[in-house]
């Protein structure tokens, strides 16, 4: 059975418990956050035909030591850098490389600073120059589906009413949701309780509550939603090498609904639709 402890006098460690967050934890959270987001605008003009993903990391490890803070992923678990870049056909987590961008691909970065503790995870996509129709409407609906699974974020609804909200939307549209991975609870510890599944039925799952604090981060494929894992042990790719996109958000539980804290203060989030709100 679930169980929702008050963070500040939770352990660190990550024991099955929910831990539900103070106003002033939400604060931290919106700061490092924020500066995460303001890494990914800063990201927009650089990302083009011909820069490597390797630059890009670079760029986010040089945008952390200005602001004084590490990315959580810097010798995570084994991982050696800064961002995760997933290009094309990757669904998450690509190493960063030598390997130069090209006209047309799409690429997601995702970023983790932590701020004073706190850590603030998000991820976009990138077109690099301009893209094909069916890469444009794979991310629009990408983003769309995140967009509806934070709708259903809220008391009283369930960590399934988001999973619902984001498959039924996808399906929908004729892609699909990848299952292999997931969003997440996180403060204090950059992945906690609860996983938030990008699929899933109404009322399912655990009841959302104030103060809660989770990602929400939906993969969603052109084709088939299988995944492989290479042999790097990282790089996960669709099995059937058809495109696939992420966006991702840190949020809070509030009173009525959901606060979202990697907000792009220059509505820059959506970058196929600059002027869509939330951004
Ligand atoms: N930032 C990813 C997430 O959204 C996790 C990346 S872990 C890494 O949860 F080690 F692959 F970087
Ligand atoms: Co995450
Ligand atoms: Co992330």
């Amino acid at each position: 059975m679930v169980s929702y402890i008050d963070a500040s006098v939770a352990p660190l460690k990550n024991t099955g418990q929910i831990k539900l967050y103070s106003p002033e934890d939400f604060e931290g959270m919106r700061k490092a956050c924020q500066l995460t987001s303001s890494c990914l605008d800063a990201l927009v003009p650089l990302i083009k035909p011909g820069i490597t993903t390797q630059e890009i990391d670079d760029f986010v490890y040089g945008f952390g030591r200005d602001h004084g803070v590490v990315a959580a992923t810097l010798n995570y678990r084994g991982y050696t850098h800064s961002s995760c870049t997933s290009i094309n056909h990757v669904v998450c987590h690509g190493i960063p490389e030598a390997k130069r961008l090209r006209e047309g691909d799409i690429v997601n970065v995702d970023v983790t600073f932590v701020v004073d503790g706190w850590h603030g995870d998000s991820s976009r996509m990138y077109p690099v120059g301009t893209l094909k129709r069916s890469a444009e409407r794979l991310i629009e609906v990408t983003y769309e589906s995140l967009k509806r699974g934070i709708e259903a974020a809220k008391p009283g609804n369930t960590t399934g009413d988001i999973g619902y909200a984001i498959q039924s939307y996808v399906e929908a549209e004729r892609c699909s949701v990848v299952r292999d991975f997931c969003g997440h609870g996180l403060g204090r510890l950059f992945h906690d309780m609860p996983n938030i599944l990008h699929y899933g039925r109404p009322g399912e799952g655990i009841e959302l509550k104030p103060g809660m604090i989770f990602t929400i981060e939906p993969m969603v494929n052109l084709g088939r939603p299988e995944v492989k894992v290479l042999k790097d042990g990282w790089t996960a790719v669709t099995r059937d090498r058809t495109l696939s996109a992420q966006f991702e958000h840190s949020i809070g539980i509030t009173a009525n609904g959901a606060d979202i804290f990697t907000l792009s203060q220059k509505g820059l989030f959506n970058p196929l639709h600059p002027e869509d709100k939330p951004n």
